[in-house]
């Protein structure tokens, strides 16, 4: 999604500017451009396409020592250089002004912005009225001719014409803005991710600390309704009402937000070798074999509260959400308390009922996600008891939450979730284990499930030792057009996230169903061109399951089955067994993503896609 990078102070802006526009890459984007404050001029340049594109635009030396980046994920207009920010618009005094006190008849200002204005058609129907034109087809541009006719009109400060500019804006916002012959940076923040970092005769700013962790640790956070005005020198901050914030600034832990590729070809390939230790990781310390139990201290909730929950609502988008399904299940079946999962975005907005014997859990990576932020907000609006399962520290979700769960995967960096995904099941399965200890799951059991999970980083290592074999089923798979997933009850989230999988990194068209309701239509799409993926699961289903692949088999459908069983039937069925080690049951989703991710990852890397950063897609979905 769009980045934002920015910086004042005694460094040459531009190599500030181009490092952390590096850094913000891993979001995804289109297009990307810097202005920088040269000689009391702005100057600017943009460009469609990656970073490359930029770098060739731009002069050998940049002199200035202040300017703003952007990386830009296209939302009101196609990717084309026009459109890329920054927006340097140019607004002319209106006539009857007093231009002897303006020995410039004109304003200029240059404005990023990730976010959408959602009444950008009025703002813009006020421009015209006033002869003003974008040339861009951007919301963004709207903003920046906004706040530069606000200027121009009130000869205001350019903080005061972003504040007087922003009281007029529906949506959400993070925004950069700078004018000419002076060093200050404009910040504001509504819904979208700023970050201030402060140096020692230098500010930062970017909407996300991956950009800033090479110059400063010391941080401090934008809220929603914001505006902060950067010099040299440090900050102040004020809300949209002009009353001003005192901030307090923070240290980041820098391990937990740099990324680095090291020898790996891709991160994503890095991010699923990773997992046996990322996943020791979240489980690290939370094990509990006195009682045979686990804790998950962030709770902030005591057991007497956690026996008076009647039901479990959680919450996310794409993998987080087929992740939740599997958490839901896992709490249903263990701790029998009855569970569900639900888009982020959906819930939202069908004015759901906010019970209070319900837990409400959104679950997040980037914690940074829109739709799920909004979604948190209105159950603690409701008054809902609402935690976070969220990987990135200090990330929005996470300090709204009332209490919640780190993932501890580290920072991931690769558009397709694979090891966050791994350990948003892992923390399921301890409050799984947790709610269910407080429960009626004896202690024998509890102890097989602690165990299992002790054991779960070396069974997802012997699942990664069959990378070679895996990488060669999906060479023969590459070159097909569509693909089925499929799976029964505790499988089908499993499917979901294969398929899900597949088609984000190698843009093969995949669709997950539950395998029970192919003969109610999908069936019809069954050809020997068509193959389908079974998730087969060593578990009482196994029966049922195995006749879908007759029924496939049938009609000529290529089969692939993934599987921990050892059913001696389902080679014999099968074109193609993928293995996943056999393992308790609640085990079963963390252990099966493994061979659907590598399996994705070598489909892709045959097709010759762009792995990390596939097309259309972007890290950290900060817009509704
Ligand atoms: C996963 O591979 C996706 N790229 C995407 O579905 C992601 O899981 C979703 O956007 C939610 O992100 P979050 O976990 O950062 O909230």
């Amino acid at each position: 999604m769009c980045g934002i990078i920015a910086y004042t102070g005694k460094q040459t802006a531009s190599t500030v500017l181009l490092q952390g526009l590096k850094q913000l890459e891993y979001r995804g984007y289109d297009s990307a451009g810097i202005s920088v404050l040269s000689r009391g001029k702005l100057r600017t340049w943009k460009a469609a396409g990656k970073l490359e594109a930029l770098l060739h635009l731009l002069p050998t030396k940049i002199s200035g020592k202040s300017g703003i980046g952007h990386t830009r994920w296209a939302t009101h207009g196609a990717p084309s250089d026009l459109n890329a920010h920054p927006h340097s618009v140019t607004v002319s005094l209106p006539d009857d002004q007093n231009r002897s006190n303006n020995p410039e008849s004109t304003v200029t200002i240059s404005l990023v912005h990730n976010g959408i204005i959602e009444n950008s058609e009025q703002l813009l129907q006020q421009l015209q009225d006033q002869q003003l034109q974008p040339q861009s087809e951007t919301d963004s541009e709207i903003l920046a001719l906004t706040i530069a006719s606000i200027k121009s009109q009130q000869s205001v400060s350019l903080l005061e014409a972003c504040r007087l500019a922003l009281l007029q804006v529906h949506g959400t916002y993070g925004i950069a803005a700078m004018e000419p012959d002076s060093s200050d940076i404009i910040l504001a923040r509504n819904g979208s991710p700023v970050i201030i970092g402060i140096g020692e005769g230098e500010m930062f700013a970017a909407s996300d600390a991956s950009a800033l962790s090479r110059h400063t640790r010391e941080v401090t956070h934008l809220e929603d309704g914001e505006l902060a005005c950067l010099t040299p020198d440090g900050y102040q901050v004020q809300s949209l009402n002009a009353q001003p914030s005192i901030k307090t600034a923070i240290t980041l832990d820098v391990q937990s937000i740099n990324h680095q590729l090291g020898d790996y070809a891709h991160f994503m390939h890095k991010e699923i070798l990773e997992q046996p230790a990322t996943i020791a990781r979240t489980l690290s310390g939370r094990l509990d074999h006195r009682f045979n139990t686990s804790h998950l201290g962030g709770l902030n909730l005591d057991a007497r509260e956690l026996l008076d929950i009647k039901r479990i609502k959680l919450l996310g988008c794409g993998s987080a959400y087929y992740a939740a399904q599997s958490g839901a299940d896992m709490i249903e079946s263990l701790a029998r308390i009855p569970g569900d999962a639900e888009p982020a975005a959906e819930f939202r907005y069908r004015n759901p009922l906010i019970e209070r014997d319900t837990l409400y859990i959104v679950v997040s990576q980037s914690g940074e996600t829109y739709d799920t932020l909004a979604a948190a907000r209105e159950i603690k609006r409701k008054g809902g008891k609402l935690l976070g399962i969220v990987n990135s520290v200090g990330s929005t979700i996470a300090r709204e939450v009332d209490g919640g769960v780190y993932m501890h995967a580290g920072p991931e960096v690769s558009v397709a979730s694979t090891k966050a995904y791994s350990s948003m099941l892992v923390v399921f399965a301890l409050l799984a284990l947790q709610l269910a200890r407080i429960r009626d799951l004896s202690p024998q059991q509890g102890a097989h499930i602690v165990q299992a999970l002790e054991d779960l980083p070396q069974l997802i290592e012997e699942t990664l030792a069959q990378e070679e074999m895996i990488k060669t089923v999906a060479a023969s798979y590459a070159d097909v057009s569509s693909a089925f997933f499929v799976g029964r009850t505790s499988a089908y989230p499993i499917a979901l996230e294969g398929a899900q999988k597949l088609k984000e990194i190698s843009y093969i068209h995949a669709e997950a169903y539950p395998a029970s309701e192919l003969k109610h239509g999908p069936l019809a799409l069954i050809s020997p061109t068509t193959p389908t993926l079974v998730v087969l699961p060593d578990n009482d289903l196994l029966e049922k399951s195995l006749s879908a692949l007759e029924e496939i088999k049938a009609r000529q459908g290529p089969l692939i089955a993934l599987t921990n069983s050892p059913d001696k039937r389902i080679p014999k069925l099968a074109d193609h067994v993928l293995k996943a080690p056999q393992c308790h049951p609640i085990l079963h989703p963390m252990v099966m993503a493994i061979p659907l991710q590598l399996f994705a990852y070598h489909c892709a890397l045959a097709l010759g896609r762009d792995v990390d950063q596939p097309r259309n897609l972007a890290k950290s979905v900060t817009v509704e």
